[in-house]
């Protein structure tokens, strides 16, 4: 019931009603898709909760963000590959106990692909690039071998670029072209290099995946939704509509104002949320993620301007600077998912904390447009 801080599945997955449908046509006809939505929209709660309703589907995934080369992605996409072959720690085993894992291979006949899989990580200059083609072949191997369709989820995809050069781009997709036991589901949080990888026709990419653009939650399937709860509750909070369409859907802002409502209520036995108490808490949950907001600023410190720009989007100010330099800070703001192009011209701050945040005059936040 309004749970924040981490993907929701099962009864705290709310609406959604119109994607969900889609996505299960897509795994059931294993058409590899994309999902691009800016950060904290849903996006790994999409995938938690597909996986949970579809158990007769093998999940794979990896969020490429938390690694930190492509070995290192390489090596988790082989330790997944052969665990799904019921070989758990296949890398450790190769290292540390050859003559067990050489047991189980040969039990599940996989012998060829695992003798290149040990043969790649032995060598003492092991090529990266190679090595991490060769984890995607052993994937849709098992797959072959296991007949399922494998639904490999690469969380934050755009990131393959921070651990990889641009050829990979060519490369994998040559690979994973002849994959026919793998779905893939890309995810990304930077919308503009999710759209130069998948949606440029010169991508290698181009046309490999559906795409799909996730919008914010529905506000009147939220609304329904948490009016129910706060009803079984008897608590009255004739300000919710206002709130929700405040907030405008935004996945994980609108859980956690609700989340403190409900406590709010529950806690002190209060039976009425006046429009006040909303509005405090409001600006309470804003407050709680200044930590966050703060690290969203001190990225856009990292360039020269970024940050005038951002204020100055966030004010509806303009800017002295001249149109080339503006236009790289706003290329550069874009790559980093701070703001959106809506039209030629014309930008929005992606966070709509942060756009509130770099509002303020002062330490007490003030909502102009409530
Ligand atoms: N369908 C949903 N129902 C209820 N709450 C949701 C839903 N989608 C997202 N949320 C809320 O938003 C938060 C963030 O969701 P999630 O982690 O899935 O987003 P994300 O896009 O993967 O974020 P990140 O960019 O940080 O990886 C969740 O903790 C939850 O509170
Ligand atoms: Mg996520």
């Amino acid at each position: 019931m309004f749970k924040t801080g981490a993907p929701v599945t099962g009864k705290d997955f709310i609406d959604r009603k119109k994607h969900i449908p889609l996505f299960n046509t897509y795994l059931d006809q294993n058409q590899s898709f994309m999902i691009k939505a800016p950060r904290r929209f849903g996006k790994t709660s999409i995938i938690k909760h597909l996986s949970q309703e579809n158990p007769n589907y093998k999940f794979v995934y990896i969020d490429i963000k938390r690694l930190s080369s492509l070995q290192s992605l390489a090596n988790n996409i082989i330790d997944s590959a052969y665990k799904i072959s019921t070989i758990d720690n296949f890398l450790y085993k190769a290292k540390n106990s050859m003559f067990d894992l050489v047991k189980s291979i040969q039990k599940i006949k996989i012998d060829d692909i695992a003798e290149i899989t040990i043969r790649m990580y032995e060598k003492d200059t092991l090529d990266e690039m190679e090595y991490f083609l060769h984890s995607l072949d052993v994937m849709n191997t098992i797959a072959a071998k296991k007949n399922i369709n494998i639904k490999f989820v690469l969380d934050e995809f755009q990131d393959i670029l921070k651990i990889a050069s641009s050829e990979i781009l060519d490369k994998s997709r040559s690979v994973i072209q002849h994959h026919n036991n793998i779905t893939y589901i890309f995810l990304g949080s930077i919308e503009t290099i999710m759209t130069k990888i998948f949606e440029r026709k010169a991508s290698p990419f181009f046309h490999f995946a559906t795409i799909v653009e996730l919008p914010p939650l529905d506000v009147d399937e939220l609304h329904t939704y948490s009016n129910n709860i706060f009803n079984k509750k008897n608590i009255k909070c004739d300000s919710l509509k206002h709130l929700l369409k405040y907030l405008n859907g935004h996945p994980d802002y609108s859980l956690q104002v609700l989340q403190k409502l409900y406590f709010t209520a529950i806690a002190n036995n209060i039976n009425e949320l006046t429009e006040k108490i909303v509005y405090e808490t409001l600006i309470e949950v804003i407050l709680s993620n200044k930590a966050y907001l703060e690290e969203l600023i001190s990225k856009a410190k990292q360039k020269k301007h970024q940050l005038d720009v951002l204020y100055s989007i966030a004010n509806n100010n303009k800017l002295e600077l001249d149109s080339k330099s503006l236009y790289n800070v706003h290329s550069s703001l874009e790559d980093i998912g701070l703001i959106k192009r809506i039209k030629t011209g014309t930008y929005i701050i992606n966070d709509m904390f942060l756009k509130i945040y770099l509002q303020q005059k002062d330490e007490n936040i003030q909502l102009i447009d409530y």
